[in-house]
């Protein structure tokens, strides 16, 4: 149901049409906080596509060995950003975005590591400096400034909201698993409809109250956000590409590509 405007003196003509014809979810104002985080982190998600181990990811060539790298990675970043949330649900900034229910992926990453590394998964886990250095900041924020962590939130959970649900059945085709078992991290149970959540993420993102300076720190927060993600995948990917030419160089395996004495 579209609602009715009265017309305002302050909207020209073009605007008040363009209004008129605007959804509820379109009708959010430019100085809303999901429209803001959204247009200022636009070119970073772009890079972030457009990375190498991306690419190939939306391609279908991911390998095992790669996405087993990137799982531990993940399994690094989810715990922070999540003990930060747990840590820090009451604080005003991140009480309204606050969905353990619905979003927290931690369970699921470790049952995923637990499928592909066997029961002592802890044990062959690698974490790579780039990763690290985002779990760090992380804690950092979780410690300093709370409010920042929504920008975190932000970043992967809508992204995995959003893409990440493609690339999960990429991820099932590309590896050759007959079942979901290895893909938990892409199953949200308690969401039925992801765009609906977004819609209601985003209005609780806009209810936050923020100082300008907390909300000019989001902001620069989000595009940090955006920033170690990549650091991360430019990480693995260096990784990978050192292993496999050290197999070029010394191994039988060298033609495939294996990376098969990472853990
Ligand atoms: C949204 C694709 C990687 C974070 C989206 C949307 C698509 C998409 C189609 C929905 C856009 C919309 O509703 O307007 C992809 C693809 C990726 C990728 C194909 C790589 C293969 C990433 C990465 C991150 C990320 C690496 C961050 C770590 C986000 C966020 C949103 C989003 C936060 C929500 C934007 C908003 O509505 O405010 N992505 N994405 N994406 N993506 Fe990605």
């Amino acid at each position: 149901q579209r609602p009715t405007y009265q017309r305002t003196s302050s909207l020209t003509e073009q605007q008040w049409r363009q209004k008129k014809t605007q959804t509820p979810a379109e009708q959010m104002a430019d100085s809303d906080l999901s429209e803001q985080i959204k247009k200022v982190t636009k070119d970073n998600h772009i890079r972030a596509e457009n990375t190498h181990l991306m690419l190939i990811f939306q391609r279908g060539q991911i390998t095992l060995p790669q996405y087993k790298l990137l799982l531990c990675s993940l399994h690094e970043i989810y715990q922070a950003l999540e003990e930060e949330l747990d840590r820090n649900s009451n604080h005003p900034g991140v009480a309204p975005i606050y969905f353990p229910t619905e979003l927290a992926r931690l369970e699921a990453i470790e049952k995923d590591l637990e499928h592909f590394y066997g029961q002592n998964w802890r044990e062959k886990i690698v974490v790579p400096a780039a990763t690290k250095r985002y779990c760090h900041r992380l804690r950092q924020i979780g410690k300093e400034n709370p409010e920042f962590l929504v920008a975190h939130a932000y970043t992967r959970y809508l992204g995995d909201l959003s893409g990440g649900q493609v690339l999960g059945r990429i991820a099932q085709k590309s590896m050759g698993l007959k079942s979901s078992d290895g893909l938990a991290f892409y199953s949200f149970p308690g969401v039925s409809s992801p765009n609906l959540f977004k819609q209601l993420y985003r209005s609780r993102m806009n209810s936050v109250e923020l100082t300008e300076e907390q909300r000019n720190g989001v902001l620069e927060e989000a595009i940090r956000a955006f920033e170690f993600n990549i650091q991360v995948f430019e990480d693995l990917e260096k990784m990978l590409s050192v292993t496999e030419n050290k197999l070029q160089n010394g191994s039988t395996h060298s033609k495939t590509g294996n990376t098969s004495q990472l853990p």
